[in-house]
């Protein structure tokens, strides 16, 4: 979100055409203001449903902080193999 003004930040999304379905791909986040403003280290993104971490990983890449919350624990299990993978190459990830 933006630290001047507050607003939040938008998916931005590629549609697939998949014969008769459409799948929706989360390709960035923009600011939803004209503040002009990045906003990057200070804001979280709360992610009451972290599944697999996909948001985590979108969260990280732009520099934000995470904190995720999930129910099954193999899922856990599958986001922090991810969130591991990415640290290893080299994105900044602090894992509690
Ligand atoms: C569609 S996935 C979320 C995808 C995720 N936001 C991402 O970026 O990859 C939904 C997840 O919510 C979890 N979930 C469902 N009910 C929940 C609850 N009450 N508390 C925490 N997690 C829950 C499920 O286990 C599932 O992994």
């Amino acid at each position: 979100m933006c630290e001047i003004c507050g607003a939040s930040w938008e998916r931005v999304i590629e549609k697939i055409k998949a014969n008769q379905d459409t799948i929706i791909k989360t390709v960035g986040w923009r600011p939803t203001c004209s503040c002009k403003n990045e906003g990057k280290g200070k804001s979280i993104v709360l992610d009451p449903f972290m599944g697999s971490g996909t948001t985590a990983l979108v969260a990280f890449e732009h520099e934000r902080n995470y904190l995720g919350i999930e129910l099954n624990p193999e899922y856990i299990k599958l986001a922090n193999r991810r969130l591991e993978r990415r640290k290893r190459q080299g994105l900044q990830v602090s894992l509690l």
